[in-house]
């Protein structure tokens, strides 16, 4: 038995075909559609590294069933920045150390990204509680919130450039 499924991923449209109806959406990225840029830290939904945007909202996509999500607009890291550049967030992590071995680095960046949409974080405290589901192994939390307040603070002074694509 075969299963349908439409997704668009980072604005491309993908029709796919699943002999097995467990795939999660974490490994139809990395395995059928080789977007690795979205890791897979736990499996179990307890480190954030797989998060990715869903119709625009965060979500962790090892606990996702992909065909539960069928006809779903899917954003990873791949897709994130813009025909200019880096995006605010991206560079910010850059520039503000927000990582040392990068390995939770796509899953940080792609939650701040949801977060930012939910505007629910404006505040340093805020902040690390509305990223509380992204671990980071190397500790580089103050790094993380640091990158996040200065693309928050982008985004005020230029409204849209931190929009996800
Ligand atoms: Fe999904 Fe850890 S790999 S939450
Ligand atoms: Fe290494 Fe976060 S930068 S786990």
């Amino acid at each position: 038995m075969t299963f349908p499924l439409h997704l668009v991923v980072n604005g491309q449209p993908h029709d796919l075909t699943l002999d097995d109806p467990r795939v999660t959406l974490l490994d139809l990225l990395r395995e059928r559609l080789h977007l690795t840029g979205t890791k897979k830290g736990c499996d179990r939904g307890q480190c954030g590294a797989c998060t990715i945007l869903v119709d625009g909202r965060r979500l962790n996509a090892c606990l996702a069933l992909a065909l539960s999500h069928d006809g779903a607009s899917l954003q990873t890291i791949e897709g994130l920045a813009g025909p200019d550049g880096l995006h605010p967030l991206q560079a910010a992590f850059i520039a503000h150390d927000g990582f040392q071995c990068g390995f939770c680095t796509p899953g940080q960046i792609m939650s701040a990204a949801g977060m930012i949409r939910e505007n629910q974080a404006d505040t340093p405290e805020r902040v690390r509680e509305a990223m509380s589901g992204n671990l980071c192994r190397c500790g580089a939390y103050a790094g993380i919130t640091a990158a996040i307040l200065d693309a928050m603070a982008a985004q005020a002074s230029h409204p849209g450039t931190s929009e996800a694509a």
